[in-house]
């Protein structure tokens, strides 16, 4: 295992090229096995959990090449159940079961894993499928699903929280291939959705409503071959944002999406960071003036991304004051608090909410990664704390952004990656 060594306290300065969505490319690689012709699939990140993906739609029996960013995979004959251990490791991997059903009419996937944030159940997706045909039962730890054919329904995916992004994702996948029309209402509308719907359009579906809560569906008998080009991750995007902040530098984010970072860049603002938009990048200063605490409570999209709470939180943590974090999405997603204070941080937990008392220097001390995000947050704290911070566990960083190590590096931080 890899720890990441930091010496904070220095201002990073300079541009950083943002990789493509993990969460768009994982989605979009699963949606390959839906047919039997090759499919071309650029800008995707260099990842353990895209290398995963891969493992796992080799293990069904597809060709997967990897060449710098572009990953061909071709499903020709495909079986409907992969190796237990590679689906059980990584949650994403869920996604497979949608295109698996529509393709084969079985599938067979291992109770999903991944980050621990909150029990993170898979009811929805399984109701979607139900509703267009499917019949699942648990056997030997795995969901094993099977359907004389898919047909269109109106399935509506509202749960507890709002709508869930890979259900979604995978009732949309499956219904491309269902006989006649499916609606699905209270969809998630995030641009990793979006940017799936486009794939699966050039293969030759048909989606009507991509970005809106209604997506309307019509079957088509097969899908063909198609080539995409990945969105850029708006949350390594977020995170980078952040470094710039929490070190008060600057940086030029190379192919951000401003379009996709609105209710980011709005509370990035409202704490008094500056964010510019040049051409097709995003400048981010701390200005001069002293920033201001905000509230925060995440939310399904447009809203504030549960996938950035952590790092901003670390932001909070410069800012005199007191803010009011709150997490709606997940449960139990505040693991980073804990590590956190580690480093001298003032964050107590009230339910689903964090109350920071910012403003206090943070000091380095050796902390220990938990999830994808809380790994990003650690990080970004031990960039703005003095003296010297050992992130422990960097596989769970590794999992969602690309070389970060070494994009912080060419910007002026002081981070190495040492054996643990
Ligand atoms: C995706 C993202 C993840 C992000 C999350 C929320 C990928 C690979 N991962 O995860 O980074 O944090 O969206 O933006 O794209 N839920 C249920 N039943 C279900 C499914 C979900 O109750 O069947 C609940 C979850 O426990 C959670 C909420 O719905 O409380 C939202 O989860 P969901 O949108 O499904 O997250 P993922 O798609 O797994």
């Amino acid at each position: 295992m890899d720890a990441f060594q930091i010496r904070g306290g220095r201002a990073l300065r300079g541009e950083v090229t943002i990789s493509g969505s993990k969460n768009a490319a994982l989605p979009i690689m699963a949606a390959a096995l839906l047919t039997r012709e090759p499919c071309v699939i650029r800008r995707v990140p260099n990842l353990s959990d895209v290398q995963f993906m891969g493992d796992i739609l080799r293990s069904l029996g597809a060709k997967v090449e990897f060449s710098g960013d572009t990953v061909t995979i071709e499903a020709r004959d495909i079986q409907e159940f992969g190796d237990y251990e590679l689906i059980r490791k990584m949650r994403a991997s869920v996604c497979i079961m949608g295109p698996l059903l529509a393709r084969l009419r079985r599938a067979r996937v291992s109770l999903p894993g991944g980050c621990v944030i909150g029990a993170r159940p898979i009811d929805l997706h399984l109701k979607g499928l139900r509703m267009l045909g499917a019949k699942f039962n648990i056997r030997g730890g795995y969901v094993v699903g099977s359907t004389p054919a898919l047909s269109g329904a109106e399935v509506f995916l509202g749960g507890r929280v709002g709508p869930t992004v890979l259900g979604t994702a995978n009732i949309m996948m499956a219904a491309t291939l269902a006989q006649g029309v499916t609606i699905i209402e209270s969809a998630a509308c995030e641009p990793e959705v979006v940017d799936l719907a486009k794939f699966l359009t050039s293969m030759g579906a048909r989606i009507q409503g991509a970005g809106s809560p209604t997506l309307t569906i019509t079957g088509m008998p097969e899908l063909r071959g198609a080539e995409h080009d990945v969105i850029p991750d708006r949350i390594e995007a977020a995170t980078f944002a952040i470094a710039a902040a929490v070190t008060k530098g600057s940086l030029v984010l190379k192919g951000a999406r401003a379009d996709h970072m609105g209710a980011i860049l709005d509370k990035l603002r409202e704490a008094g960071v500056s964010i510019r938009r040049q051409g097709n990048d995003l400048a981010v200063e701390r200005s001069r003036r002293r920033l201001r605490p905000v509230d925060i409570t995440t939310q399904p999209y447009a809203g504030f991304p549960t996938d950035v709470q952590a790092q901003m939180m670390v932001l909070m943590l410069q800012v005199p004051g007191i803010s009011v974090i709150t997490e709606r999405i997940f449960e139990s997603r505040f693991m980073h608090v804990p590590e956190l204070c580690r480093l001298g941080a003032q964050i107590s937990i009230e339910g689903p909410s964090a109350i920071v008392k910012g403003g206090e220097p943070l000091s380095g001390a050796p902390v220990m990664a938990s999830d994808l995000r809380a790994s990003a947050a650690l990080v970004l704290a031990g960039l703005a704390a003095e003296g010297v911070t050992t992130v422990k566990r960097v596989y769970h960083l590794d999992r969602g952004y690309e070389r970060m190590d070494e994009k912080l590096r060419a910007v002026g931080a002081r981070i190495e990656r040492i054996p643990e």
